[in-house]
């Protein structure tokens, strides 16, 4: 596939990353990024959107607040939960995205378009330097023992977890069907 431009090929090239090299990502370049992708489209202005950043040692918080939501009865964990926080804990980032949830549907649609918007040129962005990550919305992102744990308040929503380094492998694309098939052209 040939790209008229860098736009279009961190579109169509940037994937989702999940083994991610062990070397830490700087915050401040995070918070560069963060300023390019907040340009986002965002109806009325209301920057919908606060981040809760988890690294180094602050990843433990994150880990824990996850562990918190797996315990049984007897507060033990499964091997799975243990492997998976270990996951996390090797990440080198975590950005946590959360927006206010208004009572109002059509604002709190667009808040998450606007939102979801940010999150995609912030991927984009963070492609284009060599920086990859995997969006993920866990069943624990809608726990209030996991969002009391990393300080979400009532009445907001989190939109993302954003699991963020550099790429140990990047996937193979997962192929999309073509607009042809998608597409009601009305001429007349
Ligand atoms: C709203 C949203 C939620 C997602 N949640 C998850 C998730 O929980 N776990 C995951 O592995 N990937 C998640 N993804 C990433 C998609 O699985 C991924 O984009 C898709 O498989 C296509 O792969 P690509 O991004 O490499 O093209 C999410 C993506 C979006 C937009």
């Amino acid at each position: 596939m040939t790209f008229r431009n860098e736009v279009e090929q961190a579109i169509v090239t940037r994937r989702t990353i999940k083994r991610f090299k062990d070397e830490a990502v700087d915050l401040e370049e995070i918070i560069e990024l963060l300023e390019v992708a907040k340009w986002a489209p965002n109806h009325k202005l209301t920057e919908p959107w606060r981040f809760i950043a988890f690294e180094g040692s602050g990843k433990d918080r994150f880990v824990e607040a996850f562990w918190k939501t797996e315990r049984d009865a007897k507060g033990e964990l499964s091997e799975l939960s243990k492997r998976k926080g270990e996951y996390y804990r090797n990440i080198p980032l975590h950005l946590v995205v959360v927006m206010p949830e208004d009572p109002r549907q059509r604002t709190w649609d667009e808040d998450y378009g606007a939102v979801s918007a940010m999150i995609q040129n912030f991927q984009l962005a963070a492609w284009a330097r060599g920086i990859g990550m995997v969006w993920r919305t866990n069943n624990y992102i809608y726990d209030p023992v996991f969002r009391e744990a990393i300080g979400v308040q009532r009445g907001e929503k989190i939109v993302a977890t954003l699991m963020i380094g550099y790429a140990e492998h990047i996937p193979e694309p997962k192929e999309r069907t073509s607009i042809r098939e998608k597409l009601t052209v009305v001429s007349d």
